[in-house]
């Protein structure tokens, strides 16, 4: 989740990164020759395990992407991935210390550069890491920015974060980052699939957010989904789902102005509501 605005990153512990590196848009260099030995082998495993779960669970444009990130015994340096990844839609990855601002954030989005956590997370992290670490967003956020609509939307997003950011509408907007970008599903041909990033760096919320018959499971609808609060350290209860990443992009093409207007008078849904405003899906 690198770097997401920090609205849903707040929390009390300070952040882990050395924020003393950045620069003022919030990047900084990779600080490769930091990687001990340990922390090459937990990108190898971490990586060894994920792999291995995503057929049948992850989609299919997550899996033919995914050997773009190269080399996946030791973690890999930003321009290796940099120079497949800009010749395939003109996006480029990098490094900050960790979650950064909103705006800063926005910024890099709408400028088609995806801010990526340099440390990884240690040993005893191995499942569960409180704050997004290089595993998460590489392979979790990296290999669908070589889709090139998802990239597209990813970048509108950003530019759409700067807009919100004015109208003082990032707390709607975010959501609708949550439950696409990090906690999305697309019902493929073959099946339900995951297709965002917080689940697919997940070895127990790929299966359970597929699987399970806890959560429920909407279509996406964009107002319901700026609507709905979430949990960011429990698997979801609600997760939507789009049949595509052009309908993704045409739902979200709307000016959102009036939208967030409307949305304003109304309530939110809690992150479990049953309550939905369309029929939940099996
Ligand atoms: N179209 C939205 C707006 O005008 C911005 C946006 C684009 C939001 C893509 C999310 C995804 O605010
Ligand atoms: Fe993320």
């Amino acid at each position: 989740m690198a770097a997401e605005p920090v609205v849903y990153g707040a929390s009390e512990r300070p952040p882990r990164g050395d924020y003393r590196r950045a620069n003022a848009d919030y990047t900084c260099a990779q600080d490769f020759a930091a990687y001990t030995a340990q922390d090459h082998d937990t990108y190898r495993r971490l990586y060894e395990r994920q792999s291995a779960l995503l057929p049948g669970l992850a989609s299919e444009a997550f899996i033919a992407a995914l050997p773009a990130l190269g080399v996946k015994d030791r973690i890999p340096r930003f321009e290796e991935i940099n120079e497949r990844l800009y010749k395939a839609t003109r996006w480029e990855i990098v490094a900050v210390p960790g979650l950064i601002p909103e705006v800063p954030f926005f910024t890099l989005l709408a400028n088609r550069k995806f801010p990526v956590t340099d440390w990884i997370r240690t040993p005893e992290e191995f499942d569960y890491v409180v704050e997004p670490d290089i595993f998460h967003d590489l392979f979790g956020h990296v290999p669908l920015l070589f889709n090139p609509v998802f990239a597209d939307y990813v970048q509108r997003y950003g530019q759409g974060g700067l807009k919100a950011h004015g109208l003082g509408a990032c707390e709607m907007l975010s959501r609708l980052y949550w439950y696409t970008i990090e906690f999305g599903l697309i019902r493929e041909r073959s099946g339900l699939r995951a297709y965002g990033a917080g689940i697919l760096s997940s070895s127990g919320e790929l299966p359970y957010s597929v699987q399970s018959p806890e959560p429920q499971r909407l279509p996406l609808q964009l107002e319901r989904t700026m609507r709905t609060r979430y949990k960011i350290d429990t698997y979801q209860q609600t997760y939507f789902v789009i049949d595509s990443f052009e309908q993704l992009f045409d739902l979200t093409a709307a000016d959102f102005t009036p939208i967030y207007e409307r949305l304003r008078g109304q309530p939110e849904f809690a992150a479990n509501a049953a309550e939905a405003t369309e029929p939940a899906m099996a």
